[in-house]
Formats: C-alpha cells, structure tokens, sequence
C-alpha cells in the first residue's frame, strides 16, 4: 500500500489548475446508459473512482474508452444486473440504478450498504422510482425496480438532512424517459446535479429548474448521444485553496468556478484569507494571523461536507476555539483522532467538534479513513513541522487527481513510497 510522506512547515507558492469533478462526472457516466448512441465527456479527471465506474459500464456491456481527459461510452447494448460485487465497492455506482430503470424498465444494483461516514440508504432513491410507477424490492442483497411503464408524477424527496444529491440524480434521469411530466420536490441543488440535468438535456431530454429545489422532467421517448464538459471540482479548488491558507502561502487556482464556492470562500474570508476571484482564476492568500469561526455543513449552497474535515485541518492551525457541526454525515469525524496525533486538541460533543486552535503541530505517522479526512491530514502535514506520513493513499487517489504532483509543483516537500 502507497502512503505519501510530507516534510511540512513549506508555504505553498504558484498555480493549480482544477480538475473536472468527480462526483458530477460518476452521474455524468452512468447516464450514458440511457442511449445506445455514442457519447463524449470531456474533463475527465483521472481518478480511481472513474476507472472503476467505467468497469461497472463495461460489466454492464458498454464500450468504456478513455484517450487523455476525454471519455468515450456506448451502451449500446446493455443488461440491468450490475455486477453485485463491482458495485458494492463504491457507494456512488447506485446512480446506475436510474439510468437502468430509465432505458430498460428494470434494475437492480447490490446494495451499497453504510461507510465509515456514516448510514448511507437509499430509501430516497427507491421512494422516488415507486413514484414513477416501479415495483421495488430488496432481496438477496440486491436493490430490485421494475415497471412495464414508467409515469411521471409529483414526488417529494427530502429526507433527515435535506436533499440526497444520487437519489435527485437518480429518479431524474429515470425520469427523462417517463411518459409525462415529473416534478422533484426537495431536490438537491448541487452545482453537480445541474451539470447531470445539462447534460441529459444535451442528449434531448426536457429538464427544468436543475439547481433550485424543484425539478421538472417531461418525458422523452428516446435520448442520444451527446457530447459535454464537466465541471471544475470545487471541493478539489476548496482543499487547495484552505492548504495555501493553512501552510502561509499564496497560490492561483486556475479553470476555477468560484460561484459554486461562495460558502467555502466566505468562510476563508472570515478567518482573514484574502480570496480574488477574476473570471474562473482565483487567488488565495492568507493575510496575517487567522481567526476562528463556527462552521456548519449543509446541502448546496451551504457549507459542503465534502470540505468539512479540511477546514477543521485548518481551524487546528488557527488560535482561538471553533465549532464545526456535521449536520449531513452522522460520523464524518474519523480524521479528529487523526489529527490529534499530529498535536490538534479537539472534542467531539454529538454533531460538534470543538476545535481548541492555534497548539503547534508536530508531524507524526497517520492512517487515512476516507476521501475527504486524508485530504484534511495532507493539510495538517503540510503546515506540520517534521515529517508526516499519510497511510493507505488509496482514499485520497479515489478524488484528489495527481494530489502529490500537483502539490509539488506548488512547492510541497512531499513523495510517495510504499507504506506499511
Ligand atoms: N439520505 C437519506 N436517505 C436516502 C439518501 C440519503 O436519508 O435515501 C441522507 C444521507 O444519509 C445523508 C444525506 O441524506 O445524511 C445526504 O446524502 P446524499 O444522498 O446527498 O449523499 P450522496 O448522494 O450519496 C453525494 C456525494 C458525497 C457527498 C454527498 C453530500 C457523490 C458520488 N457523492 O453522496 O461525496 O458528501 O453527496 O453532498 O456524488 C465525497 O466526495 O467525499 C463524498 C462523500
């Protein structure tokens, strides 16, 4: 197993440029299903995550090919089992499940059971599909939805934390092709379902409203092939942009959607972080000493959780008490015991973290837990002193593309070697 060791205390200096986002090009892939007609995406990152999507596509029986950032998927012919065990292994491979129902009127995908963020069902997903009309059961494992047709029809899809990001992407492009009209209430607003709804509507489907909390989806009987952009990854730009704050340093991210990153760039600001924003460059820098703030995460357009752990990396850092509360993942604090390896004094007190700031951190050997959390201690070990090992790289090489060149290339002591 990879681990990356991080000689810390160097101010990151010099330009990054974004990659396309993972969690809307997963969607974006599986929504490729819906044609038999060729399809292009391009901005692809290089990620695991979408390596292994694209196995699931081939089990599925389209034609996966990458060439650079650009990817090409014909589902010419396809089949509605996914394979159990490929899809069990990544939680967003559920979002095959619309797509399927959409074009096959059958489908079934293991279910993706919990990780260590915390419950993950996909009651919501399921909720909206028997709305269309489906009949779904849960059997051997296997999340089963079939209907002879599929209606549209009203739905609402809020559940215990607000919308479900894969469940509103889920029944749209199911919905896509329904005969007649469907309205999502509750839908989730992220920037990534409206570039999914782009794209579907690039491929002729009839979609209103993507981005606000109702969507409306009328009917198409068939979809084709389309060719589309991703969207720059703006939780990769957050991760970038609070590691400058956090290590003293001043970088430019460059292919940037700085609109999409209001809450994040808000909260740089109120802990004393200097951000421009000229088109899609953005600049960051930390202007002298920080100051705590209180974070809470929320659905689009709050404070996304997908960036929680790496501003508590930074709050450590910063002197003062902050309080960051988890209001989407019940356990999305694996990265606390982490960083308290490294010197962070932090108390978990229910949905809270009570970061006591400013104590001096001192590099240590830390394991990874999941994607975001090792993105939160590559920070911590950045601004460390000493040397900080970050085990089980994998976590980070699912959604950080090329994390430790690009790193580099901004002044980072940092490699990677085999670990334990
Ligand atoms: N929820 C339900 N019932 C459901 C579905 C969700 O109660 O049927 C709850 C969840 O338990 C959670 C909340 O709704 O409390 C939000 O979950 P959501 O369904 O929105 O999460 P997701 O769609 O499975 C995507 C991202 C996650 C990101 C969340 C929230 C992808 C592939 N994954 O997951 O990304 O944290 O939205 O923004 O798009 C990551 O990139 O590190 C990551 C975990």
């Amino acid at each position: 197993m990879e681990s990356l060791l991080i000689k810390g205390g160097v101010p990151l200096h010099g330009e990054v440029t974004v990659s396309g986002a993972k969690n809307a090009v997963l969607p974006i892939m599986a929504a490729t299903l819906l044609t038999c007609e060729p399809c292009m995406i391009h901005r692809v990152p290089d990620l695991s995550d979408v390596k292994f999507m694209g196995q699931i596509l081939t089990s599925l029986g389209a034609r996966v090919a990458f060439d650079g950032s650009t990817l090409r998927i014909q589902a010419r012919k396809i089949n509605g089992v996914g394979d159990y065990d490929l899809i069990r292994r990544m939680r967003g491979s559920v979002c095959i499940m619309g797509p399927l129902l959409g074009r096959l009127k059958k489908a079934a995908v293991s279910l993706p059971g919990g990780c260590v963020i915390g419950a993950r069902p996909i009651i919501l997903h399921l909720k909206g599909f028997k709305a269309l009309g489906a009949k779904v059961t849960i059997e051997g494992g296997f999340a089963r939805a079939s209907a002879r047709r599929l209606i549209g029809s009203d739905m609402f899809l809020g559940g215990r934390a607000g919308s479900t990001v894969l469940g509103t992407a889920n029944v749209m492009m199911a919905a896509t092709l329904a005969e007649g009209v469907t309205v999502i209430e509750s839908a989730a607003c992220e920037p990534e379902v409206v570039d999914l709804a782009n794209f579907l509507n690039a491929m002729g489907a009839r979609i209103t409203g993507a981005g606000s909390p109702t969507i409306t989806i009328t009917g198409v009987t068939q979809l084709h092939g389309a060719e589309h952009e991703v969207i720059p990854d703006r939780i990769e730009a957050a991760t970038y942009a609070i590691a400058a704050a956090a290590t003293n340093g001043e970088i430019t991210l460059r292919g940037a959607r700085g609109d999409h990153l209001h809450a994040v760039f808000d909260k740089l600001k109120d802990t004393g972080v200097n951000i421009e924003r000229k088109g899609t460059t953005v600049t960051v820098c930390r202007k002298g000493r920080l100051k705590p703030v209180d974070i809470t995460t929320l659905p689009y357009s709050g404070f996304p959780t997908d960036a929680q752990a790496q501003m508590m990396a930074l709050m450590i850092l910063t002197p003062g008490i902050s309080i960051i509360t988890e209001r989407i993942f019940e356990s999305r604090f694996m990265h606390v015991s982490e960083l308290a390896r490294l010197g962070a004094d932090i108390e978990i007190e229910g949905p809270s973290a009570i970061v006591k700031g400013g104590k001096p951190l001192s590099g240590a050997p830390v394991m990874a837990s999941d994607l975001r959390a090792s993105a939160a201690l590559v920070i911590a070990g950045l601004a460390a002193r000493g040397t900080t090992q970050v085990n089980r790289v994998y976590h980070l090489d699912r959604g950080y593309e090329q994390i430790d060149s690009k790193l580099r290339k901004l002044g980072a002591r940092i490699k990677r070697i085999q670990g334990p």
